[in-house]
């Protein structure tokens, strides 16, 4: 089943252009630029979160249709709790509103939703919702949605190394046993494979704590678009650059 998009007659040349076949499997995005957006326009920044929503509902429609297998977006940092309290409140708000208003679409086209980091942290409320959102998504064999909440690859990568210190420590593992594949089984990605590509609007150029373990060999793509106008066309336009790209993961 597909979802219905926006047919913009402007997609459709760079669309075509894409090849099937070489579809990344994983997309990691940093969705950033939402109060820039707002203050260009002389709003307040809760208006270009809100924004900003709406660019996740079509970017994920999109991934969907394009056959995209995983699709992680960076919704909440662990550092973002330095944001003032009335934002980060919008901020919980909006993911409250889009799990429950898209739950049942979402399902319906076969998405599986979750969520990366440390949840437990969240407003109890987002937590149920999020739960609720799993059980009823996790069988479905389409597009797998992850959102990063409360996550930090520095937190993510500490927390997997206390997991198999005490593994060691309690003699089920040995130090021998310890290779990537361990590590990468203690994060909160357990079972995904790395990014193909990670995608950064806004005009930012840095990682800010997103999945550093799993980008090794990642292909970025940069673009100064803020994540309210990211629209379908910039997305197909970063994988008609990935595919051009020569992935040589050290090898020749
Ligand atoms: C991204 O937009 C949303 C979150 C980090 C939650 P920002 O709020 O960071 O927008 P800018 O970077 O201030 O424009
Ligand atoms: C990264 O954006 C986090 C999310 C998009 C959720 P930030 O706006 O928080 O990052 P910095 O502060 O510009 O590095
Ligand atoms: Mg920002």
């Amino acid at each position: 089943m597909f979802f219905k998009n926006k047919s913009d007659p402007a997609n459709t040349d760079i669309l075509n252009k894409i090849d099937k076949e070489k579809i990344p499997k994983h997309v990691a995005i940093i969705m950033d630029g939402n109060g820039r957006w707002a203050k260009k326009r002389g709003l307040p920044r809760a208006m270009g979160h809100r924004a900003g929503v709406e660019t996740i509902r079509e970017i994920v429609k999109t991934s969907s249709n394009l056959g995209i297998k995983y699709l992680t977006l960076y919704a909440f940092s662990t550092e973002n709790w330095k944001r003032p309290k009335d934002e980060v409140n919008t901020l919980m708000t909006l993911l409250l509103e889009f799990l429950k208003k898209e739950i049942d679409e979402l399902h319906k086209n076969n998405v599986v939703v979750r969520a990366i980091g440390d949840i437990s942290q969240l407003p109890r409320q987002c937590i149920d919702e999020l739960d609720r959102a799993y059980t009823l998504t996790k069988n479905n064999k389409g597009l797998c949605l992850n959102l990063a909440l409360n996550y930090g690859a520095r937190d993510e990568i500490k927390k997997a190394i206390i997991n198999i210190a005490n593994q060691v420590k309690k003699g089920n593992i040995g130090l021998e046993d310890i290779d990537d594949k361990l590590i990468s089984d203690n994060l909160y990605t357990k079972g995904i494979p790395d990014p193909d590509l990670l995608i950064r609007p806004s005009g930012e150029y840095r990682i800010s704590n997103y999945l550093l373990w799993q980008i090794a060999y990642t292909e970025f793509w940069f673009s100064d678009i803020y994540w309210p106008d990211f629209k379908p066309i910039y997305l197909y336009k970063a994988i008609y650059d990935y595919q051009n790209r020569s992935r040589r993961f050290g090898g020749v």
